[in-house]
């Protein structure tokens, strides 16, 4: 447990903590869109400004993209070493119409604070700078060395902090890396995250005649990327949403059975799924309960389609082109260089003729397994249950963090995955919000972490 003292102080500076995180959500920046770019920068000042503040010794590292802030404490042989993790780059927020609030003028309702990257990710980064405060303000000893490794590229696919990572593991070197850019299981239960999914992108572009033609005159005569498309799109998948690219299960770990049981054990329904997701029927591959889907299965999914006249009324063409872009959410131990290699290769071989078809590997990243028992991951469960005030369960997470199994593969230390957000926080999406109640003890918990990591 972290000193009275330190708990006491974190108690006192509540709305100074939330007037500050405030400042933070006003800066916009959108990583992904370059007429951003300074803002990106503003952010990265921003973090490196509360660090300093706090002793540590504070870069700003310039990568070819958006620079990443590293900082730390003294460090001291004799404690044990806590990596600190996150992101302050933020999702565009298109679109804007469906926002109650411009998303860059942070609007408190109800206890909860309304924002682009209030909860993904800037508001749990806020969470660990505000605990490590604590410690300094009250002059209460660290009970651990303390690094922060704050990034500008997470959510635009940026590669800095790869090569920041590789180039420096002894500067890295610690005894666990601390994540919170995740979820708590539910309102009332936090849980302790030991799987991430992987992530292959693909685009597939499928191209007919060099103009759209007028479907009557040439109706019949040539292949019609749209359709084409559709056929292509429809061979992903079986009706009962496996996915029959060949091979794409050949390296999926299946669950163990002490996993299925654990998650047959949280009350998990799919009134809760259609609730959260307003959709009319739950649907996944046959033989897996939605938890098992939903974390533990490998996906194939459109997520942008595209092909002809969308527009008002009835216009008769066959369209010059059509576009997919598909996702694969992968899970340990596909590999998402042999995934993306297996879909361009199905893909070209399913194509119908009188078209070319071309695939895009846009980007990827591993999943991630983390070891369930280890002293790091006791010491987790320990700060989530005083932080929160419940005993944390075991879960998995649908999303991606793509530097953490470079973390895992350079720094070979455990990794902790204490998500403060909710799955209903709207991250990535209009109206994204942080609940402050999660705020408060994602703060508690890490400070609580740093005294129950240590020795
Ligand atoms: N914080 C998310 C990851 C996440 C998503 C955690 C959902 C919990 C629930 C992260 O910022 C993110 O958005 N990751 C991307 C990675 C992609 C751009 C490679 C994702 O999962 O889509
Ligand atoms: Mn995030
Ligand atoms: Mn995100």
């Amino acid at each position: 447990m972290a000193s009275e003292k330190v708990l006491a102080h974190l108690d006192a500076n509540r709305q100074r903590h939330l007037d500050e995180l405030c400042d933070f959500l006003r800066i916009p920046s959108i990583s992904s869109e370059s007429e951003h770019a300074a803002d990106v920068r503003q952010a990265a000042d921003f973090v490196a400004a509360e660090l300093k503040k706090l002793d540590m010794a504070v870069e700003v590292v310039e990568t070819d993209g958006h620079p990443l802030v590293y900082a730390e404490t003294e460090q001291r042989p004799d404690r044990r070493t806590l990596l600190f993790y996150g992101h302050y780059d933020v999702q565009p927020v298109d679109p804007l119409d469906l926002w109650d609030n411009p998303p860059f003028e942070p609007l408190i309702k109800d206890d909860i604070v309304y924002a682009r990257g209030a909860c993904d990710d800037k508001g749990q980064v806020f969470a660990h700078i505000k605990a490590l405060e604590a410690y300094v303000a009250t002059g209460e000893e660290l009970p651990v060395n303390v690094k922060m490794i704050i990034e500008g590229e997470e959510e635009c696919g940026g590669h800095g902090i790869y090569r920041y990572t590789e180039e420096n593991p002894q500067k890295l070197a610690c005894d666990a890396i601390v994540v919170s850019d995740t979820n708590l299981y539910n309102e009332t239960t936090p849980g302790i995250c030991y799987s991430l999914k992987g992530l292959a992108y693909m685009e597939i572009r499928v191209t007919g005649p060099a103009m759209d033609l007028h479907s009557g005159s040439y109706g019949g005569t040539v292949q019609n990327p749209g359709n084409a498309l559709a056929e292509i799109v429809a061979r992903l998948k079986d009706a009962s949403g496996r996915c029959l690219i060949p091979g794409f299960y050949d390296e999926v770990l299946e669950l163990e059975a002490d996993e299925r049981a654990g998650f047959a054990e949280l009350d998990y329904t799919d009134e809760i799924l259609l609730r959260e997701t307003g959709a009319p029927a739950a649907f996944g591959e046959a033989g897996f309960t939605t938890l098992e889907r939903m974390w533990a299965r490998p996906t194939c999914d459109v997520n942008g389609l595209r092909s002809g006249y969308g527009g008002e009324g009835a216009k008769t063409i066959i369209p010059s082109e059509a576009m997919a872009k598909v996702s694969m959410r992968l899970v340990p131990n596909q590999d998402p260089a042999k995934i993306a290699a297996a879909f361009a290769s199905y893909v070209k071989q399913i194509a119908p003729p009188g078209v070319t078809v071309e695939v895009i590997d846009h980007h990827g990243a591993q999943p991630v397994l983390v070891p369930r028992k280890s002293e790091m991951m006791q010491a987790g469960m320990r700060a989530l249950e005083q932080g929160f005030g419940a005993k944390p369960v075991f879960i998995r997470e649908g999303g991606s963090i793509p530097i953490v199994g470079t973390f895992q593969a350079c720094l070979k230390s455990p990794v902790l995955l204490l998500g403060y957000g909710l799955s209903t926080d709207n991250i990535h999406s209009p109206n994204e919000k942080f609940h402050l109640d999660n705020f408060r003890r994602g703060i508690r918990t890490s400070a609580i972490l740093m005294a129950e990591a240590a020795e």
